[in-house]
């Protein structure tokens, strides 16, 4: 996977009543992607928002959206969040029996396909469906609220993860209660893209949130593994959309 450390700030800690400016601002802040975590009420006990949102905001920046959809079942919604205008999405393996199938359905509506680890589920969970993906996503909280602490626990399993990626193109994100304090752990257990909501909209708009991005990039920069320095992967880069549509 690329070199260069993704920051992916979550806009669900950001204030809903002015989306459109908070999204500028992160856009103006450094935010590599943005990061949009749906939720159904359902799969996880909270409800965010869905397609309707991510399309209205989608023409306010050119960064990559990440869509996390924490939603059962998947299938049927993906190409609403597809023509919606993400870039990349991704699906969770406890959301349904056929994660095989939602993730070549992503890739057939020409999108990058994630999949996304609740923190009880093993990583053997993705064992057959490594070559299907562009991203795996472990939760380091339970998924449905942001603001909540970082699980440690996590830590072994990104790096064990990092392991049967190897060589493939697929991008290693961890998203919870990831702060600057965290950050060098989570690169240095074999994270590339880092999601951090309460750690970014802290302060009153784009000059905190660029010291906060900041913050996150320079410790994950450092804690890094220096052996990821070399893998590139060209449609991924940091900051550049992936408009494949
Ligand atoms: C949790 C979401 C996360 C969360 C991150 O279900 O997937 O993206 O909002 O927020 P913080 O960084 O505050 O944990
Ligand atoms: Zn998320």
């Amino acid at each position: 996977m690329s070199s260069e450390i993704v920051i992916a700030p979550s806009i669900l800690a950001a204030d809903f009543a002015c989306l459109g400016e908070e999204i500028a601002a992160i856009d103006a802040a450094g935010a590599d992607w943005i990061h949009c975590d749906v939720m159904d009420g359902h799969f996880v006990p909270n409800i965010s928002f869905g397609a309707d949102i991510i399309k209205a905001i989608r023409p306010l920046t050119k960064k990559v959206f990440d869509v996390h959809l924490m939603i059962a079942p998947t299938d049927p919604f993906l190409e609403a969040f597809a023509k919606a205008g993400a870039d990349v999405i991704t699906v969770h393996a406890e959301a349904g029996p056929h994660l095989d199938r939602s993730l070549q359905a992503i890739r057939a509506l020409g999108k990058k396909a994630g999949v996304s680890l609740c923190p009880v589920t093993p990583e053997s969970a993705i064992d057959y469906v490594l070559d299907r993906v562009d991203l795996v996503l472990v939760m380091t909280v339970n998924p449905g609220f942001g603001g909540q602490s970082f699980l440690e626990s996590q830590l072994d399993k990104i790096a064990r993860i990092r392991t049967m990626i190897g060589e493939r193109p697929i991008r290693l994100e961890v998203d919870g209660g990831v702060t600057r304090d965290n950050a060098a752990a989570v690169a240095a257990a074999g994270a590339d893209t880092l999601v951090a909501g309460s750690a970014v909209f802290r302060g009153k708009r784009s000059v905190d949130y660029a010291g906060n991005i900041a913050a996150i990039r320079i410790a994950a920069e450092a804690g890094r593994v220096p052996k990821l320095q070399n893998i590139s992967a060209p449609s991924m880069r940091a900051g550049e959309a992936v408009r494949i549509r």
